[in-house]
């Protein structure tokens, strides 16, 4: 699958302004892979597909979930969450996309975890940053990017894991691992 296929893969599965989101982050991850020198064909695989399952019902998910022995405790945490291991699985049944590099970036987006691949942190960030995000602290991490991946992927988990707890929700186990895992490499 290439890029524009996949662009049509996914839009009818989008809503209008999830689909120009997903176009901004591709555009945003394709820039960091050239500058990365990380393989652009799997970026912007990953980039395009990563909100495939963003609307999928909520109760779907849940039998995804519990039938495909994805982690059970995400049942546990706000379905939010869902979409990026669901929608890994959902690549691999219904786009027959295999490659384990695309599928993981696709998978971790939502949370994040420790020992992030390139490709990962690149569709992790490119998602977080992209032009039409607006919120307090993104002009900061947009500055980092092209100066420290890692910082800009760990001032991204930060501002999660502030504002989730700013609003007295629970966050994910892997989301403080990941923060952790860059904490430790950026000390
Ligand atoms: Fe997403
Ligand atoms: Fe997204």
């Amino acid at each position: 699958m290439n890029l524009k296929e996949a662009l049509q893969f996914v839009e009818p599965h989008l809503k209008k302004s999830r689909f120009e989101h997903t176009k901004r982050v591709v555009e945003t991850a394709v820039d960091l892979a050239d500058f990365y020198q990380a393989d652009i064909e799997k970026v912007e695989l990953a980039a395009a597909l990563h909100d495939y399952a963003k609307y999928r019902d909520k109760e779907e998910m849940k039998r995804w979930i519990i039938e495909e022995s994805l982690p059970k405790d995400l049942l546990e945490f706000h379905h939010e969450l869902w979409h990026g291991p669901v929608g890994s699985l959902l690549l691999k049944k219904e786009a027959g996309i295999k490659d384990t590099n695309v599928l993981s970036a696709v998978r971790w987006h939502t949370t994040g975890k420790a020992g992030m691949s390139l490709i990962e942190k690149i569709v992790f960030i490119a998602d977080y940053i992209e032009p039409g995000r607006d919120f307090p602290g993104v002009d900061e991490v947009r500055h980092q990017v092209k100066l420290s991946l890692d910082l800009a992927c760990w001032m991204a988990l930060r501002n999660t894991i502030q504002f989730l707890m700013s609003k007295k929700q629970t966050i994910y186990p892997d989301t403080f691992h990941a923060y952790n895992d860059f904490t430790s490499r950026l000390s």
